[in-house]
């Protein structure tokens, strides 16, 4: 199974007939995975070089977006997921955090997920007992 497979079968409580956004997207290979379940997935990144081709899914939009300063209405979307992403996007995460928070329905939950040594090194470093372990994954649940 993928591994973004196996991620969603373990966050599809609130994956499931939800409003996914994607932060960081890169491949987008998550929300691609995501798609199958969800009832709607967007994702973002600073730019398209690397993403995957088949995202041309109908519930799929992807936009080149900045996680620091979006352009969504507050409260757009049950489920925020950054994924492998948290090393990169770490210098601007407070910009970031507000974001997700502000994009996120009251009841909505934020996922940092990590599964690379780079991104859950940091993570246990910034969010300590908070970071806990899914599977082969590392993740930061937060909620508004
Ligand atoms: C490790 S890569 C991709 C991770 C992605 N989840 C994947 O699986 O391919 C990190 C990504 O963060 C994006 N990024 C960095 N800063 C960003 C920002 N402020 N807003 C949106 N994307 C950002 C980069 O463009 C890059 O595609």
């Amino acid at each position: 199974m993928k591994k973004t497979d196996r991620l969603v079968n373990l966050l599809i409580s609130d994956i499931e007939n939800k409003t996914v956004l994607e932060v960081a997207c890169g491949t987008a290979d998550f929300s691609l995975s995501a798609a199958r379940f969800a009832k709607s997935v967007t994702c973002i990144d600073l730019d398209d070089s690397r993403l995957n081709s088949q995202i041309e899914q109908a519930n799929i939009r992807f936009q080149i977006m900045d996680a620091a300063k979006m352009d969504f209405p507050d409260s757009s979307f049950d489920t925020v997921v950054l994924y492998n992403s948290f090393f990169h996007i770490q210098p601007v995460w407070s910009e970031i955090e507000r974001e997700c928070r502000r994009v996120v329905r009251g009841d909505g939950t934020i996922y940092i997920v990590g599964s690379w040594k780079l991104d859950t090194n940091l993570m246990k470093d910034i969010f300590g007992d908070a970071a806990g372990r899914r599977g082969d994954f590392l993740t930061v649940r937060l909620t508004k």
